[in-house]
């Protein structure tokens, strides 16, 4: 499904609680901001709303009603990087239009495109008025100011400064209207330079924030009704830091410590690498009923040619060992992973193997790509690109047997009892949509309970995509 940020939708107002106290009707700007991308735009997204709120732009849910189109981007596949300019294509229309109109619109693009292009999107698309990195978004609100005056800003450096410290926090009504489960960057960017991946480009070398800030922000958000935090990081668990007693901590310890805060009932965390994956972290998983049992960690190959080619450096056996590890430590934890198909010089012999990880592991859940040739990473160069029509079908062939295990577990499911986090009305009235601790989501009766309740449930049937579930005594 493609989206696009052009859909007629009927003018409306501010999502309840997300822009600055205004006046209906008065003279505010308004920002329409549009997020691609893994879970990190989003969190990014909201914190650049915040900082544009702070500045007196009120957030609106079209772009027919926004005076600055804000597009938060992603360069992972070259899919999702050429979506933009069909978008900016659209968006000068619209310009043209507003200007014969005697009005005007804005329009910022953010993310991993700004980054990777930088200036060439506004040799491609004149319309753009700023461009703005990952790493400079405290300074949106100056660029646009900037901008307003006639100038074209490109803002892509990867400054000294940290971002965060640059950003308003967001007012407590704002958290409570994203809701009861909230993300938390907790680490950014990648050392790993896997070849085929644009990440280390894009985002820079891995950051993490310091302890004392995640536990202020996690301590706000859960002061705001967030009853689970998901800690975001490019390679989460590479997070590492002073603890407040002078010890270095790593993620696992970091974990026990967010799992003390009281309203903080959940706690999850993505994406993992691998090789960062510590014995502290394995027993964290171990001992904290808060830490959900549920880990996202991709392997991309079962194939340890290809894997070595990817850079990946660990084996598809370390792979396995380490999840009989963590399997040990946390019998009912689900995995998901990651998949590639098709990176430079997979044979059929190559693809098996990772169709017979695949079957070891028996994933919950997983994410499978075609190999996306992205220019300036080591892939790109590499011959024996594989052809498109071999990638599609090893593609369907790992993507059926994948949804296959992802049905089975559903179907494990039943009859489990399990505790549901409430999180938002369900597509039908008289319903409400909870998360189950392996993150699904679970259908259940609206009188169940409210939503930011914990709600012991029994899982009754598997849908599709989701589960149903009937409150327990
Ligand atoms: N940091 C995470 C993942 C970041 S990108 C990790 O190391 O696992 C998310 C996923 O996109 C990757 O896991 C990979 O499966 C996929 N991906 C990245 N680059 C890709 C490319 N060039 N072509 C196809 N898929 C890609
Ligand atoms: Fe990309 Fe590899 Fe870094 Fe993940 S670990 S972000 S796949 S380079
Ligand atoms: Fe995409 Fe950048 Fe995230 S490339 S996946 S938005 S880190």
């Amino acid at each position: 499904m493609t989206e696009t940020i052009l859909t007629p939708e009927a003018p409306s107002a501010t999502k309840p609680g997300t822009g600055p106290d205004i006046i209906p009707g008065s003279n505010t700007r308004k920002v329409f901001v549009k997020t691609y991308g893994c879970q990190m735009n989003v969190y990014d997204s909201e914190r650049m709303g915040d900082a544009l709120s702070r500045d007196g732009y009120e957030t609106v849910d079209s772009v027919e009603a926004a005076d600055l189109v804000l597009i938060n981007t992603c360069h992972i596949r070259e899919k999702a990087a050429e979506k933009v300019y069909s978008q900016l294509g659209r968006l000068a229309k619209l310009k043209r239009q507003r200007n014969a109109e005697g009005g005007d619109l804005m329009v910022a693009v953010a993310g991993c495109v700004a980054q990777a292009e930088g200036r060439e999107i506004i040799r491609r698309a004149p319309v753009v008025d700023v461009v703005i990195g990952p790493q400079t978004y405290h300074r949106l609100p100056e660029a646009l100011a900037r901008a307003r005056n006639g100038e074209q800003i490109v803002e892509t450096d990867f400054p000294a400064e940290d971002k965060f410290d640059g950003l308003p926090n967001a007012p407590e009504k704002a958290i409570r209207a994203r809701g009861v489960a909230a993300f938390l960057t907790v680490q950014e960017g990648c050392d790993k330079f896997c070849t085929f991946c644009v990440v280390p480009y894009t985002r820079g070398a891995e950051v993490s924030r310091p302890v004392g800030r995640i536990i202020e922000e996690a301590v706000r958000l859960a002061d705001a009704g967030v009853r689970e935090i998901t800690l975001l990081g490019q390679n989460v668990n590479a997070w590492h830091g002073k603890a407040e007693d002078g010890r270095e901590w790593g993620l696992g310890e970091l974990i026990r410590r967010l799992a003390t805060i009281d309203g903080i009932d959940r706690i999850r965390y993505t994406t993992s690498h691998p090789r960062d994956m510590d014995e502290a972290l394995i027993e964290a998983h171990r001992d904290l009923p808060e830490l959900m049992p549920y880990l996202h960690l991709p392997v991309q190959s079962g194939s340890d040619r290809i894997l070595k080619a990817m850079n990946r450096r660990h084996t598809a056996e370390d792979y396995l060992r380490l999840v009989e590890r963590i399997r040990a430590a946390r019998p009912d934890i689900a995995l998901s992973g990651d998949f590639i198909v098709g990176f430079p010089g997979e044979t059929d012999a190559d693809f098996e193997d990772t169709m017979a990880l695949i079957r070891e592991v028996n994933y919950a859940a997983a994410f499978s790509f075609k190999y996306s040739i992205r220019p300036g990473t080591p892939g790109a160069d590499m011959e024996d690109q594989v052809d498109e029509a071999v990638k599609s079908d090893r593609l369907t062939r790992l993507q059926d047997l994948l949804a296959e295990q992802t049905r089975a577990f559903g179907r494990e499911c039943v009859g489990k009892v399990v505790d549901l986090l409430l999180e938002k009305p369900g597509r039908n009235t008289g319903q409400l949509i909870g998360r189950s601790p392996w993150l699904q989501p679970v259908i259940i009766d609206a009188m169940a309970g409210e939503i930011g309740d914990i709600v012991r449930v029994r899982i009754t049937q598997p849908g599709t995509g989701s589960l149903f579930a009937e409150v327990v005594e």
